[in-house]
């Protein structure tokens, strides 16, 4: 594989411990943090193309689609700002929600800012289940968003510290997971809603946000707070006897050690957001921005967001819309698992390559099919059976390519590239563009729909091939290093070694693996 180096991981540290039942258990906590991010991504989709919801709350764009009102036009029936905005307001709410969850996680422990990330949920779910107009809608969505930004905010960060270094990468994966069960969830409990006959059905599916919520706020409450955590504020004792106890072993005196001086060490730094931007830490900078935005230019939330709507657009029934995202909803979590059974065996980078060219053959086939279909006016005719097949099944081998790479790689790679010293700030850099694009997406997806017909396919392949490029000529591969031997892998990359490697610092020998079948040991001077 080209481009394909590792550095070796010498001189690493391997800390005793094992996969002890506590750490299983946090485990299930993470899953439930993904859950209620996942919930709230597969449900509005749903939701919006209830017509009962759509009658109460959005009129004006009931009208226009149960009435075809404003012509046949297929690509613009949807379009209504305050419908798209009932769906990306909550992550405007998360991303500034993420900001003070930093604080709170930071001061008052990741425990705490866990269950008031599902209390929050909670409020919110409440809070939709009952409402009566648009801005119980729009307030219920702000809390929903609070509660997503405190929960993604902590979950990861208590995962990482509580997870033996040797299972972090899998276990980031199982938040991934978590999150494509939620998104599940919503769509099946969407789908048996929408046939409720008393027209509640909406009030179901928001309200039962509250399930996961307190199946969050229960777990988190029953877990202790992590050992980085308690150093940080302090309680090195107690630290030390949960350690002992998370690890399941005795001596645990070199961890502890590392990380009372990982604690006194970034404790130093006082401007973690300004060191960041220093030159040393630009490939770290570059991939924690250019990651989340690329995992959402894939355009992936489109079909997550608005697959029944999307479906009906393309010419659909309500029934065969809310079934095809079931099924799209179904691939997603199956084909999340691949990737955790792969990952650490192929590497990120073959998976990452692998997922993009997939991708773009499927967004080429979709534009043809809707193109021939729609043309330009919108206006499809009759729609045959073997097009709806073709079309969901290249929605579904897309889904598929994103679910084993850019999904998961997009939450997993960006926290192993972090050195402790800036590892906080970065990963909210990788938080808030995450939060900042998936707005963006969901408010203008439904415009740029309206306004570049088919087009809007060819848009997001080209950000494919652009992000598949990206990541064959500038991420080398980071399979089986530890995070602190991690620094090294960039100054063995030709396009970062001038930005790493110290104009001071002598030349250093640099061991590396070029990434061959069976993995050929060489020696290379830098
Ligand atoms: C992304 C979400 C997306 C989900 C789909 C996550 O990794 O961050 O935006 O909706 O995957 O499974």
């Amino acid at each position: 594989m080209a481009g394909g180096i590792v550095i070796a991981a010498s001189g690493n540290k391997g800390y005793p411990g094992k996969l002890t039942c506590k750490v299983f258990v946090t485990c299930i906590v993470a899953a439930m943090g993904g859950l209620i991010f996942g919930y709230d991504i597969g449900i509005s989709g749903g939701v919006t193309s209830m017509p009962q919801f759509l009658k109460k709350f959005f009129p004006d764009v009931y009208r226009k689609e149960e009435l075809n009102i404003g012509g046949t036009n297929q690509y613009c029936k949807f379009n209504s700002q305050k419908l798209t905005m009932f769906t990306s307001s909550l992550y405007l709410a998360a991303l500034v929600a993420s900001w003070f969850a930093s604080i709170v996680t930071r001061v008052f422990g990741r425990k705490i800012s866990m269950v008031l990330g599902g209390s929050l949920f909670l409020v919110g779910a409440i809070v939709n289940g009952l409402a009566k107009n648009r801005l119980m809608l729009y307030i219920g969505r702000a809390f929903l968003g609070c509660g997503v930004g405190f929960a993604n905010q902590s979950v990861p960060v208590y995962l990482s510290e509580m997870a033996p270094y040797k299972y972090r990468g899998a276990l980031n994966m199982v938040f991934q997971l978590s999150i494509t069960i939620g998104i599940l969830a919503a769509n099946l409990i969407n789908y048996f809603t929408s046939k409720m006959k008393n027209g509640n059905g909406w009030r179901y599916s928001l309200g039962l946000a509250a399930v996961p919520a307190v199946i969050f706020i229960i777990g988190s409450l029953c877990l202790p707070d992590t050992p980085n955590s308690l150093i940080e504020r302090g309680r090195q004792e107690e630290a030390k006897e949960r350690l002992r106890k998370i690890r399941g072993v005795e001596n645990v005196d070199e961890e502890f050690d590392d990380l009372v001086n990982a604690s006194i060490e970034s404790k130093k730094i006082k401007h973690p957001w300004a060191k960041i931007l220093s030159r040393k830490y630009r490939p770290q900078l570059i991939f924690v921005t250019f990651i989340p935005f690329f995992q959402q230019l894939t355009g992936m939330n489109v079909f997550m967001f608005y697959a029944p709507v999307l479906f009906k657009t393309i010419g659909f029934g309500n029934n065969a819309s809310l079934m095809s995202s079931l099924i799209t909803g179904i691939v997603n979590c199956v084909s999340t698992l691949v990737s955790i059974f792969t990952v650490d065996r192929f590497g990120r980078r073959i998976l990452f390559l692998e997922g993009g060219v997939q991708m773009f053959i499927c967004q080429v086939i979709i534009t043809i099919c809707v193109g021939i279909k729609f043309g330009v006016d919108g206006n499809p005719g009759v729609l045959e059976n073997w097009y709806a097949m073709v079309v969901v099944i290249a929605i579904c081998v897309y889904v598929a390519a994103f679910a084993w790479s850019w999904g998961p790689l997009g939450w997993l790679v960006p926290s192993e590239i972090l050195p402790l010293e800036v590892r906080s700030a970065g990963q909210s850099v990788n938080v808030s563009v995450n939060m900042i694009f998936t707005f963006f997406i969901a408010q203008v997806f439904l415009e740029m729909m309206c306004k570049l017909k088919f087009g809007l396919f060819i848009f997001f392949s080209v950000f494919v091939v652009a992000m598949t490029i990206f990541i064959y000529v500038l991420l080398p591969e980071t399979k089986g290093i530890p995070i602190e031997e991690m620094a090294e892998i960039w100054k063995a990359h030709p396009c970062w070694r001038k930005f790493v490697v110290d104009r001071n610092e002598k030349p250093t020998n640099v061991t590396t693996y070029e990434m061959t079948e069976d993995v050929k040991v060489e020696t290379k001077e830098v």
